[in-house]
């Protein structure tokens, strides 16, 4: 018969000590799980979630500018949670930073814990994954997505009884369709096992020598809302799905419409807003500007008649009159001077200038 774990005294690692590197250069001074995100700091929305779950206990792993999630979160009294924060002094992967978290912990050996990455949007229901790992009795029990091009991501076969037969490398020929979706439940003791002080992956140490040792890795799998913001990308679309409600959180700031406007931002009434983009605080957006599915980072301008599609405009950077952007990120501070247009993935790193375009069109006025 099932057993039914009292998930009210669930306690969970979160992994946020990445560098973020495919998010650069937002993330040279911002670590990825604080970049604001339909408002909040992306952790918001996990930490709700997990709270909304049952979840009290959560210990950070951080290594990468550790202190400034203490700053954003405190004990977690503000949130309903208690938080507890573990540093790593050099990184130690996902593997060596549960194992160092763990010490934190206070759960029993035989305690399911559960681990989220840090830069994961899930709807998935995490009581049905603790559910499957306690009934079965696993080691681990991984929660497994399906996405159309598996190509991009290591892919994980399971058997017809869910049992994780192998932990593949990217590979343009997937066996799968089935990923990693970065939200384990481990057993306690498990989690013992790692070795301690040394790098460790989970993906390529931890979870193979398990399969290899013949342990139960289970895979849990739903194919609810999933999303990895490791991309520029990847981030405005998370923004994006949750001003326009298709992922719901209970950390969203309030209610949205096309958009979301944060306090003391100015939205010209001749300016178009839609797609979900968010206007941060304090940030401008002039008469005539269209920006469409974008997010606009507090103190920003966006200037008269520019265009500002799919993109990120960083804190304090400025986008002049008749510039068009778009799948762009525009770093902290930078200005993106009149009439210039950038495409395709360009990256403006903090404080560069980008000088106006001296180049007129008949059309312009
Ligand atoms: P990229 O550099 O762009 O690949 O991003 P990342 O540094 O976040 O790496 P990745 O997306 O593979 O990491 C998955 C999750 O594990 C994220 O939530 C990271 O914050 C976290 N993580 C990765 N490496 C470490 C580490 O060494 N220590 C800790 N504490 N967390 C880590």
């Amino acid at each position: 018969m099932e057993s039914s774990p009292d998930i009210g005294h669930l306690q969970a690692i979160l992994l946020v000590g990445g560098q973020g590197t495919r998010l650069r250069p937002l993330t040279l001074g911002t670590p990825k799980p604080l970049l604001p995100t339909a408002g909040v700091p992306f952790l918001a929305h996990q930490l709700a979630r997990a709270k909304s779950f049952g979840v009290e206990r959560i210990v950070f792993a951080t290594s990468y500018r550790a202190s400034m999630f203490r700053e954003a979160f405190g004990d977690g009294s503000a949130f309903g949670l208690r938080l507890e924060y573990m540093t790593e002094e050099t990184p130690l992967g996902t593997g060596g930073a549960i194992r160092n978290a763990a010490q934190a912990l206070t759960c029993g050996p035989d305690d399911p814990v559960l681990v989220l990455n840090g830069d994961i949007l899930s709807g998935h229901d995490i009581h049905a994954q603790v559910r499957l790992h306690q009934s079965r009795g696993a080691a681990v029990t991984l929660h497994l997505t399906e996405v159309e091009d598996p190509s991009r991501f290591g892919c994980v076969p399971t058997d017809e009884n869910g049992r994780v037969t192998a932990f593949l490398e990217k590979t343009p020929y997937p066996v799968t369709n089935r990923i990693n979706a970065g939200c384990y439940v481990f057993r306690r003791s498990v989690i013992d096992t790692i070795p301690e002080g040394r790098v460790v992956s989970v993906e390529r140490e931890t979870f193979p020598g398990l399969i290899e040792a013949g342990e139960l890795v289970l895979g849990y799998i739903e194919t609810a809302y999933w999303l990895d913001v490791g991309t520029p990308a990847a981030y405005i679309q998370g923004s994006r799905d949750l001003v326009l409600g298709r992922l719901r959180s209970p950390a969203m700031p309030g209610p949205c419409g096309e958009y979301l406007a944060l306090p003391d931002s100015i939205v010209s009434p001749e300016a178009k807003v839609s797609g979900g983009s968010v206007v941060g605080h304090g940030a401008i957006v002039e008469a005539g500007a269209t920006v469409s599915g974008s997010i606009l980072l507090d103190g920003c301008v966006v200037g008269p008649g520019a265009t500002v599609i799919d993109s990120v405009v960083g804190p304090g950077a400025r986008v002049e009159g008749g510039a068009v952007l778009s799948d762009v990120v525009v770093g902290d501070n930078a200005v993106v001077g009149a009439r210039n247009e950038l495409l395709a993935g360009a990256r403006l790193w903090p404080g560069v200038v980008l000088p106006e375009s001296s180049v007129r069109f008949s059309s312009d006025v």
